[in-house]
C-alpha cells in the first residue's frame, strides 16, 4: 500500500530530455496510467521509480520517504515487463517463488504464499507447468504473481499485454485491473494504447515529449483534454482551422474572445451527424462529398472531404440508407456547436473553449 509522489523529476540522456519537471500525486490504490507515443519517456519514468537508473533531479516520495536514492532491491517495487521475463528451465512455481526464496521466506509460507497468488491470477491449475508449455497471455499471468508474490508497495508495469493478441488483450485488461483492485495495490502502467488506458485507469496520465501533457480521470482526458495534443491522442478527433471565424467557409458561433484565425475546431468523429434532409435546430451544416461507407458492424464509418479538401471521419449509427450512399454522393454534415471544442494551432495547442 502507496502513495507515491514525484517532485520535480528530471532526466536527460545526452541533450536528449526526456523527463522534464514530472511532478504527479498517486494516491494509495490508485491505478495510475502513463499514455504517450513511443520516445516520449513512460519507461523513463517507470525505470527511475523502480530504480534502474537515477534521475538527474527531483525526489521520489513513497509514504513520505524520498527513496529516489535508494537502490532498486530495497524499494520493494513489483514490476512487470513487456517481455515475459520468467525463467525457462523451471516451473511455473518456482518462476513465482523465486522472490520468496531471495528473501530467505520460510518454505511453508513460500508454498501458502505461492498458492494464493496463482489462485488470484487464476494459473493454480498450471503451477508444475514447464513456461514453454503456456499461453502468452498465461506467461505474462506467471509475471504478474510473480511481481505481486512479495508483496510489494507498489507494482510498476511496462507494456505487459503489448505482445499479446487483440482478444487475449481484452480479457487480460479486466483481470488485470480485478486483481489490483482486489488487492488496491498502487499501480503505475505504461501503455501507448488509449482505449487500454481508458478502460483500465483510475487517472491517464498523457505524456508528450518528456512533458506532462494532462493527468486526469479517463472521462475528463476524453471530454476536456487540456491542448490539442491530449485531443488528438485520446479518441479520434477531426481537426478543422478557423479561417476569419469559419470553417471551410461556413460561420461558426464562437465563444467571445475565442480568434477567428489561428485556432482549430475539434469535432469528435461520433458527434458529426450525415444529414440529407433539414438539419436539426442549432445545428451548424457543412456540405460535404462521400469518400466512404464502412460498415463494422456496431457501426457506421464514413469518410467524407469539405469544400476545401479537408477530410473528415464520422461514426453513425448503422443506418441501411447511409450504406446505399454512392461514392461521391454530395451530403451535409451537421454537428452541435456546443460539443465543438477550440484549440490553439500547433502540436500542444491550449484549449481555448
Ligand atoms: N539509454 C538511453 N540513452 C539515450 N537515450 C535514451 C536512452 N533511453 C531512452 N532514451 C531516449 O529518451 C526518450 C524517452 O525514451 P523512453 O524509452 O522513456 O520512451 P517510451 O515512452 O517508453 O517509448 P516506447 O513507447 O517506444 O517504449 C527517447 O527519446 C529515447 O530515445
Ligand atoms: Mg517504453
Amino acid at each position: 500500500m502507496a502513495d507515491v509522489h514525484l517532485k520535480r523529476v528530471r532526466k536527460s540522456y545526452g541533450n536528449v530530455m526526456a523527463l522534464s519537471e514530472i511532478n504527479i500525486e498517486i494516491p494509495t490504490g490508485t491505478f495510475f496510467t502513463l499514455l504517450g507515443p513511443s520516445g516520449c519517456g513512460k519507461t523513463t519514468l517507470l525505470r527511475a521509480i523502480a530504480g534502474f537508473h537515477t534521475h538527474d533531479s527531483g525526489e521520489i516520495v513513497v509514504n513520505g520517504t524520498d527513496i529516489g536514492k535508494l537502490p532498486a532491491h530495497r524499494r520493494n517495487v513489483g514490476m512487470v515487463f513487456q517481455d515475459y521475463a520468467i525463467f525457462p528451465h523451471v516451473t511455473v512455481r518456482e518462476n513465482v517463488a523465486f522472490g520468496l526464496k531471495e528473501r530467505k521466506v520460510p518454505r511453508a509460507e513460500i508454498t501458502r504464499r505461492v498458492d494464493d497468488i496463482l489462485e488470484k491470477v487464476q494459473l493454480a491449475a498450471y503451477a508444475d507447468r514447464m513456461p514453454h508449455a503456456l499461453s502468452g497471455g498465461q506467461q505474462q499471468r506467471v509475471g504478474l504473481a510473480r511481481a505481486l508474490v512479495v508483496q510489494p508497495t507498489l507494482l510498476l508495469m511496462d507494456e505487459p499485454l503489448s505482445n499479446l493478441d487483440a482478444k487475449l488483450r481484452v480479457d487480460l485488461r479486466r483481470e488485470l485491473r480485478a486483481v489490483q483492485q482486489s488487492m488496491d495495490m498502487t499501480t503505475v502502467y505504461v501503455t501507448h494504447d488509449q482505449e487500454e488506458a481508458l478502460a483500465m485507469s483510475d487517472t491517464v496520465c498523457v505524456m508528450y515529449g518528456g512533458v506532462i501533457q494532462q493527468a486526469a480521470a479517463p472521462w475528463e482526458i476524453y471530454h476536456s483534454p487540456a491542448n490539442r495534443f491530449v485531443a488528438a491522442f485520446v479518441g479520434s478527433n477531426n481537426f478543422i482551422p478557423l479561417v476569419n471565424g469559419t470553417i471551410a467557409g461556413v460561420p461558426v458561433p464562437l465563444a467571445p474572445g475565442i480568434p477567428g484565425n489561428g485556432a482549430e475546431l475539434a469535432l469528435r468523429p461520433e458527434n458529426l451527424q450525415i444529414v440529407t434532409g433539414t438539419p436539426p435546430e442549432g445545428m451548424v451544416t457543412l456540405p460535404a462529398t462521400l469518400d466512404q461507407v464502412a460498415f463494422t458492424g456496431r457501426e457506421v464509418s464514413v469518410a467524407l472531404h469539405l469544400e476545401n479538401g479537408q477530410e473528415v471521419q464520422a461514426i453513425c449509427a448503422p443506418d441501411p440508407a447511409l450504406l446505399g450512399l454512392p461514392r461521391g454522393a454530395r451530403t451535409q454534415l451537421a454537428f452541435d456547436p456546443s460539443r465543438a471544442q477550440v484549440f490553439e494551432s500547433g502540436v500542444t495547442g491550449r484549449r481555448l473553449s
